[in-house]
């Protein structure tokens, strides 16, 4: 197993960016984060840009729409050799299994992909009074996690605290990407359910996406390096 640290960088525009990743010049280069504020700001270009100097990179835009439409996109996020892409399980099996076809390319290879299971924003009041979601979240998050497997995604993204279901659940392979990272002796920010990157690891992530215990750490290298010791 490959276990890895992802920075969430999330910065509002280029340059912001750029400056925080010459940072790592010269150590190994972070597998990065770019989200929907990022892309959306500064286009794909950004994409490209990060790439060209050497990071893997995880697209978290979240796709959920009908199967032909994210099918479609995927062949565009593919072309940009981006390294891992998601897509809402909500979106049905079949919307899942489209995914992989937009995003597998003519020499078979792509990105990894993988499945939102329920939002970790999303509480149980929520999932059962306005989602009308009958079972509990754990369920949801079994059944959701099973759907992704079954279409031929490589994993989830889930918190820390439901890798191990997952796992149970899916196998020991299917891969756990968990954001709520906070080191012990940091503060949660506005993270609920939160654990180090050494109990993590214990738990069965397979990649921690950390952001501001990172980037808004006064020395973000050594930061990033601290999360490498406890987690990988
Ligand atoms: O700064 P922090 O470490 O909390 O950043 C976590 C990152 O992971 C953010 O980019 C956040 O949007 C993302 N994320 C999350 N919880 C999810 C899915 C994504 O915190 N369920």
């Amino acid at each position: 197993m490959n276990r890895d640290v992802i920075i969430a960088c999330d910065f509002p525009n280029r340059e912001t960016t750029l400056a925080f990743l010459d940072r790592f010049q010269g150590g190994r280069k972070p597998f990065v984060k770019i989200g929907m504020e990022l892309f959306y700001g500064a286009g794909p270009e950004i994409v490209r840009e990060i790439k060209a100097r050497g990071h893997r990179i995880f697209l978290d835009l979240k796709l959920h729409d009908i199967p032909n439409t994210v099918k479609k996109a995927m062949q565009v996020l593919s072309a940009l050799d981006v390294d891992m892409v998601n897509v809402h399980a909500a979106g049905t099996v079949a919307m899942m299994k489209a995914a992989v076809e937009g995003l597998t390319r003519a020499d078979g290879t792509r990105p990894l992909l993988i499945a939102v299971t329920q939002l970790t924003s999303t509480s149980e009041e929520a999932l059962h009074g306005e989602l009308l979601i009958g079972p509990s979240m754990n369920e949801t998050i079994e059944k959701y996690a099973s759907n992704a497997r079954e279409a031929g995604l490589d994993g989830v993204v889930c918190s820390p605290l439901e890798a191990g279901l997952v796992k149970a659940a899916c196998g020991k392979d299917f891969l756990t990407v968990t954001p709520g990272i906070r080191f012990a002796d940091a503060a949660a920010d506005d993270q609920v359910r939160i654990t180090t990157p050494a109990r993590a690891r214990e738990i069965g992530s397979d990649y921690i996406v950390v952001g501001r215990p990172i980037t808004a750490a006064p020395d973000p290298v050594a930061a990033y390096e601290r999360c490498l010791k406890e987690f990988v």
